[in-house]
Parts: structure tokens; C-alpha cells; sequence
């Protein structure tokens, strides 16, 4: 006997219920029916949406009312593209634009930061206004609580989901401010061992002083408790120390067009060790 659903077997039950109700059913089963491939994964997109309630997750979504429109293009595995960096190197903008020319290309793109907006990273921002709430250690634990949460909830089912995630700070961030901040950096990368290792993290670089500065003139911002000018030098220099054969170097001083088009010059290379699978209507 088949397994059932509802007594219908599982192919029965996928072809003759509402996409809206059919949560749960693999891309891959959905896949082998008829239906449209880009309003299957929409839904599966809706499933990301609810996991996590954090603002800042984007997910681009594939136009169901343009049947013209092919289904997201899918990496087996997902990919993993992470930015670092010191503040006011312009990750933020970077990680915007690559996710903006995934979504021209096809991808499902989910992007994504850290620290989150969930509870921990909730608990984290108040530490901006005055870090001497926290010792070092709880600093620490707070951001590998929010890691955990975020990599749960958010980056392995995107990755599983066959999406390019692109991340803005993850556990280099960790090593590079906790460590200047005079926790050991081996321990704190050990802190991070059963976390997913990034397919890509970029590095993007500028002097501190430069940092902040744009930080001050262009964010309009001023620098918050992590950001002043002695702090970043050390943890400039931690990230200038780092050597993993996933980290990628960019100078961030350049212009934001220049950086761009090297951002996406590694990424080609990234994909290309990838499997991509076309799903189309
Ligand atoms: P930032 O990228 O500036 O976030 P936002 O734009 O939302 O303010 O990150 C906030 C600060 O958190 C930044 O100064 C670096 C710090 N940080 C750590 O100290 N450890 C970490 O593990 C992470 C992810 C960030």
C-alpha cells in the first residue's frame, strides 16, 4: 500500500489540492507535476518568510502573474556568500546590488544579516548604546545565540531550498569583534565550529579612519560603541590575519561600480563549482 495522504496517494493529493494549501511537499515532488515551477517556489518562500520573523530577510519573488517569466534557477545545495568587513566599508551596499543582479539572473536570492532582527539581536543593538551592559563573554554568547537561531530558522532551509544566501556579517565578524574586544580568537572560532561555513565571504577592506568617515558624512550617522576609530584598527588587523581558502579580498575604497563588478567576478567563480538546476513553467 502507497503511503496516503487524506486517503490519496501523495501524487494524487499534490495534483488535486490548491497550491496554497500544499505545504510541506518537496520542491522535488512538486516538480514532477505539472504545475507552475514559480508559483511552487513562491510557496516554498513563504514557508522561509515564517520562520524567522526578521525584518531584514528578502526574498525576491518570482512574478506569477508574467507566465513568460522562467522559474528561479536553483544551486543543489544552495550557495553561501557572506560580507565582512569593518563598519563603513559598504557592505551593506554591495551585498544589495549582488543580490539585485542574482535576482536579474534568475536565482532565488535570500538576503539576510547578522546581528539579526529577532531576540538576540534585539538584546545585541542595545549593547551599540552602551557596551558596558555585557561582559565579554555574554557579548559573545549573545551573538552565537542569534547565529544559531538565524542558521536554524533562516540560512540552512534557504540553502536546502536551493537559494543563494548572501549574508551581511557572520562568524568572521565574531572572530574579528570579540576578538578585539580581547576574547581569544581560537576560542571564539571554536565557539562557531557547528555552524555552516560560508561558500564565499568576501572581505571587503578600507583604512578605519576612512571607515568612519563615511560612516559620519554619507550615513549620517555617528559611530555607535563598536564603531570608534582604535576599536576598528584591531579589528581591522584580526581580518587582515584571517586565512581560509573561502575568504575573498576587495578594496572597498574604490568606487562602488568597481567593487561591484569584483564581487561578481568571484562570484561567477563560486557558482561555477556549483550545480545549477533551471526550473522552468
Ligand atoms: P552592522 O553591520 O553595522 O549592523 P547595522 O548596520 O544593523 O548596525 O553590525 C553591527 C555591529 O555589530 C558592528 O559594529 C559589528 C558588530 N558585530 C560583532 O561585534 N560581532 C558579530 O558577530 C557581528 C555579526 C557583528
Amino acid at each position: 500500500m502507497p503511503k496516503t495522504i487524506f486517503g490519496k496517494t501523495k501524487n494524487e493529493y499534490i495534483n488535486e489540492t490548491p497550491r496554497s494549501k500544499l505545504r510541506g511537499i518537496s520542491t522535488k515532488d512538486l516538480s514532477n507535476n505539472n504545475a507552475a515551477s514559480s508559483e511552487v517556489f513562491t510557496l516554498r518562500e513563504n514557508k522561509l518568510y515564517n520562520r524567522m520573523s526578521t525584518k531584514n530577510i528578502q526574498v525576491n519573488n518570482i512574478d506569477e502573474q508574467n507566465p513568460s517569466r522562467k522559474g528561479p534557477v536553483l544551486v543543489v545545495g544552495g550557495l553561501f556568500i557572506v560580507f565582512e568587513g569593518i563598519d563603513g566599508t559598504g557592505k551593506s551596499t554591495q551585498l544589495h546590488l549582488l543580490a539585485e543582479k542574482l535576482q536579474q539572473l534568475g536565482y532565488a536570492v535570500v538576503s539576510t544579516r547578522e546581528p539579526t532582527d529577532g531576540p538576540f539581536g534585539q538584546k545585541i543593538r542595545e549593547l551599540f548604546v552602551d557596551r558596558g551592559v555585557a561582559s565579554q563573554e555574554e557579548e559573545l554568547e549573545l551573538f552565537i545565540a542569534d547565529r544559531d537561531q538565524h542558521v536554524q530558522e533562516v540560512i540552512v532551509p534557504a540553502l536546502a531550498d536551493g537559494c543563494v544566501v548572501v549574508c551581511d556579517r557572520y562568524y568572521l565578524s565574531t572572530v574579528a569583534y570579540q576578538g578585539a574586544n580581547g576574547m581569544d580568537t581560537e576560542f571564539i572560532m571554536k565557539k562557531n565550529n557547528d555552524f555552516p561555513v560560508p561558500d564565499l565571504a568576501i572581505i571587503l577592506e578600507i583604512e578605519p579612519a576612512q571607515g568612519i568617515h563615511r560612516i559620519q558624512n554619507q550615513r549620517n550617522e555617528n559611530p555607535n560603541t563598536f564603531e570608534n576609530e582604535a576599536n576598528l584598527r584591531k579589528v581591522a588587523a584580526i581580518f587582515s590575519l584571517m586565512q581560509h581558502p573561502y575568504i575573498t579580498r576587495i578594496d572597498a575604497a574604490d568606487s562602488v561600480e568597481n567593487v561591484h563588478q569584483q564581487v561578481l567576478s568571484v562570484v561567477e567563480k563560486t557558482l561555477a563549482h556549483k550545480t545549477i538546476q533551471t526550473v522552468r513553467n
